[in-house]
Order: structure tokens, then sequence, then C-alpha cells
């Protein structure tokens, strides 16, 4: 393997149908290359991708346009839970948080069970994880999300899910991700949610599973879009294991969004590459990602071409 030293990033903040209106547009770039061009300095500092993806998640988190964390979507009982996890690619090592509740960042909870013998907790675990952590309590809840769910309910909950930029006519299919490839040629991925919005209680989402969120030392990959979809695909493992089986990632990300185009899936993912390759594909309208590749920073929101994958 190469060992290049110009770090690589790319981050998501979902997919989904069009962004309508060109205010929703600018405002969702602006989001994200700001939280690009911070990450991207701690790459450049020479600190890990451990720590890069983990604070690109927390940015991502704490912005409550994107439904992860602070602006997370109302589940059907009108409860908040959300599911997040952390791969360290260098160590191939998972570790995940499923449906808690009342806490400002779950991608910290995945950061600490990456170090336990038990690396993934679902509902009750992850309460007592908060209790033995002593986290503050914390309400993710936004009024525009309030008023989603309640603009919902009058309709009898007739949608498939939530939607999930919180602006009002824009994308849905919300989950926010992070890839990222050190100095040192070490790879991480994380990803985060509030799930799809309106779920029964108890789903599991993709995003703290493997077919969410994957890497090891050949490649890395964080996926947006329905859940279920994504887990039928086991897209993000499946990109990942082709690429270490000597596919390029480009290929690798073209055979599965093929195969997921062909499943009539409704998905996006990103994704990049040890040797500096990033990578991004979607079966939605649109997909919400960001991206430095060395150069400077752009975006894949005004691809919309009907392609299923894109590179630089
Ligand atoms: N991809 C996020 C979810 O479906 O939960």
């Amino acid at each position: 393997m190469s060992n290049q030293s110009s770090p690589k990033l790319i981050i998501h903040g979902g997919a989904g149908s069009s962004l309508k209106g060109k205010g929703g547009l600018d405002a969702v770039r602006q989001s994200l290359h700001e939280i690009v061009a911070q990450v991207y300095q701690l790459l450049l500092d020479g600190k890990s991708a451990n720590e890069a993806v983990i604070l690109g998640c927390q940015l991502l988190e704490n912005n409550p346009r994107f439904n992860a964390g602070t602006g997370s979507v109302l589940q059907s009982d009108g409860q908040i839970r959300m599911s997040a996890s952390l791969m360290d690619g260098k160590k191939q090592r998972f570790s995940g948080i499923i449906n808690v509740s009342r806490v400002k960042n779950p991608i910290d909870l995945a950061k600490t069970l990456q170090d336990e013998e038990d690396r993934v907790l679902s509902d009750y675990g992850s309460a007592e994880l908060l209790r033995e952590l002593n986290l503050p309590i914390y309400d993710p809840l936004t009024d525009l999300r309030l008023h989603e769910w309640i603009e919902e309910r009058k309709d009898n909950f007739s949608r498939k899910m939530a939607g999930v930029v919180a602006e009002n006519e824009n994308a849905r299919r919300g989950t926010i991700g992070v890839v990222a490839l050190d100095m040192e040629g070490r790879i991480s991925a994380a990803t985060s949610t509030g799930g799809k919005g309106l779920e029964r209680i108890g789903r599991v989402s993709d995003s703290a599973m493997p077919a969410g969120n994957y890497a090891n030392s050949f490649a890395g990959v964080s996926c947006t879009g329905i859940g279920e979809d994504i887990i039928d695909e086991c897209l993000a493992a499946k990109v990942v294991i082709r690429t270490t089986d000597g596919l390029s990632l480009v290929e690798a990300m073209e055979k599965s969004m093929a195969e997921a185009h062909d499943n009539k899936r409704d998905l996006g993912a990103i994704a990049l590459s040890y040797d500096g390759k990033i990578v991004w594909g979607k079966t939605s309208e649109v997909l919400l990602a960001a991206y430095h590749d060395g150069n400077g920073i752009n975006d894949s929101l005004e691809w919309n071409d009907n392609s299923l994958v894109a590179t630089i």
C-alpha cells in the first residue's frame, strides 16, 4: 500500500430528494464546507483519522439542520432515539450505540466503547453507560422537529418517513457521516443518525451496523438513506471488502451502486481509500456530501446528472 501523506476527508449530511430553493442549498453548502474546513485542519495538524471523524460527527450532530444529535427526527411515539458508530480502520474495530436518548453527542459513546470488551450497546445499556459516564442530560429536540411530528400526527403518520434536512422543502433521509484518511495513512469512518423518523419503537438503524459504517486499512465507507435498504445491500462492508479483494474503490462503488439501483434501493454512500481516492455514490436524487482532497473543498450538492457514482 502506498504511504500517501496528504490527508483526505469526506463528510455527508444525508441523501434524498432534491434540494428545492437556492436558500436551502446555499445554507447546507455553507454548513458542510465549514465543518470540512475545521476537520481538515485537525488532519493537517497531524491528528488521527479517528479524532477527525469524531470531531466531524460532533459538529454535524450539533448542527440542527441535520438528522443526528440536535435536530434528530422523532419516532412514532414522539421520542428521539439516536444511533451512532465508529470504525477504526487500522484496528479494524467497530463500536456503536443504538437508540440512545438524552445525550448531546451519541458519537462520544461509540468512541468510549472502542476500548471496551462489549462494543455495541442498545437502548438499556446505553442509558446505563450515560449514567456511568455521568454525562449531562441533554434534550436534542428542536421546535421544528416537534412541529413536523405534530403535522405528521394530524395526517395520522401517512408518510413513509419524516423530513430530514431541517428546512422547508428540503431533502429527506438524513444521517450524517465522516470518513477520513490521516497523514499516517490510517482510515476511520463514523456515522450518526436520529433514524428515519416515525419508526416503530425499537427499530434498529443501519448507522450502528457495519452495513452502514465500515472501514479497514484499504477503505472506509459511511452510508445514508433508508436503513433497511442499506442493511439489505450490506453496503458499507460490501464496498470495503470489494476494495480489499482487488477492485479499485471506484469499481467497488460502481458495482455496489448498480446492484442497489437494480434492487430499487434509496440510499447514498461516501468513501475513500488508502491511496487517497475519494468516491461517492447514490441511488437517491441527491447526496449532501462535501470533501477536501488536499487542494480545496468541494461538494456533491449539484451533482444530479443521473449517474450513480462520482469520484475526484
Ligand atoms: N440511515 C438511517 C436510518 O435509516 O436509520
